[in-house]
């Protein structure tokens, strides 16, 4: 059963509504505000409606309908006002405060029982409409965040795979201008500058590590601005000289840009390292545009790829004991790798000069 509570000052009215109600409730009773305030503190929502006089010493109906108004009672206990005479001003002023219903004196049973049964239906329809409504909206508005979110990701992720589109298209451009240059090479001096190229799309994940290396958010802009190696390609010729005649020859090209040059063959790094970097910037046209892509080009010779490539080993592979030893016995490789570059070329020259074609 649920339970109401009766608050008058008048002890014949509060045992008529009791005795009228507590077949269908369990009735508290209250003699005046203040002690109805206490009940409601008690029960909170166990309470599931009030019936309340209006004139009592103490606390009057107005100072517990104020207090209830303060601790958000009124929006979940209906309040039915015990009233003698319908004057119209102070119902209406009860109705503007949230009151529910009035129940007038004198008390008709089935009255009575009809309103406070009424109200407490009507009255708990209206908190789980509501109490729907709220969980809905906010669903809706959870639903709202992840499709904003979900667009987001999704124009990141257009944006991203157009840009990776891009710097594909610089990695066939700079391949067909450089198997262009070989072409004509060859052609001419009947043999080729270069071996071969490989080329690489940096990994989104590479990308991902290398921006938050340089402490810099993962943007569209930034990966343009400061990944110059989204784009990478490895020519690996024969000759030290063939590596610069190549490059010579690509940065003659009028819509080449170089945004920057490594030359680790003059200035090897300290653990033995050679090769010449360069930086590209490089024309692409894509259906809607004509765009400057940034390229890695970087250029060896098969003896120097040979080294760098294990040397990549050591770098990346941590349980190795011994390093030192390893670094040192590489750094001896690289000298004489170098050695050997030249000496090769010598050689290449001198047949070449007696008549000879490599
Ligand atoms: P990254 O941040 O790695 O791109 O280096 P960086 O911006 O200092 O440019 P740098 O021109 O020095 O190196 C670019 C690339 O050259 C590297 O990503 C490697 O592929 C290669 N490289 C540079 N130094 C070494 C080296 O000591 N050993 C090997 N195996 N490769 C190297
Ligand atoms: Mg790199």
């Amino acid at each position: 059963m649920q339970r109401i509570l009766v608050v008058d000052d008048a002890e014949m009215n509060r045992e008529l509504l009791r005795e009228i109600l507590e077949n269908d409730f369990v009735v508290e009773m209250a003699a005046d505000g203040e002690q109805a305030l206490q009940k409601l503190q008690e029960y909170q929502d166990g309470m599931a409606a009030l019936l309340l006089d209006l004139q009592m010493p103490r606390a009057d109906g107005f100072a517990v309908i104020d207090q209830m108004r303060e601790c958000g009672l009124m929006e979940r206990i209906p309040v039915l006002i015990i009233s003698s005479e319908g004057a119209v001003d102070v119902e209406n002023k009860c109705f503007e405060l949230g009151v529910s219903d009035f129940i007038h004196k004198p008390f008709v049973d089935s009255i009575v029982r009809n309103r406070v049964k009424n109200t407490i239906e009507l009255f708990t329809c209206k908190n789980q409409l509501e109490n729907k409504i709220e969980k809905q909206s906010e669903a809706l508005k959870k639903q709202e965040q992840i499709i904003r979110i979900q667009a987001e990701q999704l124009s990141t992720a257009e944006a991203f795979s157009k840009l990776m589109m891009e710097y594909r298209s610089a990695i066939m451009e700079v391949e067909t201008r450089l198997k262009v240059l070989n072409a004509m090479f060859s052609e001419e001096y009947k043999r080729n500058p270069f071996e071969s190229i490989k080329s690489r799309l940096k990994k989104p994940e590479s990308i991902y590590k290398k921006l938050v290396r340089k402490e810099l958010p993962v943007t569209i802009e930034n990966i343009k601005e400061c990944v110059a190696d989204v784009a990478g390609l490895r020519v690996i010729c024969s000759f030290p000289d063939d590596i610069y005649r190549l490059a010579e020859l690509l940065l003659k090209q009028d819509d080449i840009i170089l945004l920057n040059e490594k030359d680790y063959i003059k200035t090897p790094k300290a653990n033995g390292y050679r090769s010449l970097h360069l930086i590209l910037s490089i024309p692409v046209f894509l259906p809607d545009a004509k765009k400057y892509v940034k390229a890695e080009v970087q250029f060896r010779t098969i003896a120097m790829d040979f080294w760098a490539s294990l040397e990549h080993k050591l770098k990346y592979k941590k349980s190795i004991d011994n390093t030192e030893e390893i670094e040192r016995q590489l750094k001896a490789c690289a000298d004489s790798i170098e050695a050997l570059d030249y000496q090769m070329q010598e050689i290449r020259d001198k047949i070449d000069y007696s008549g000879g074609k490599i």
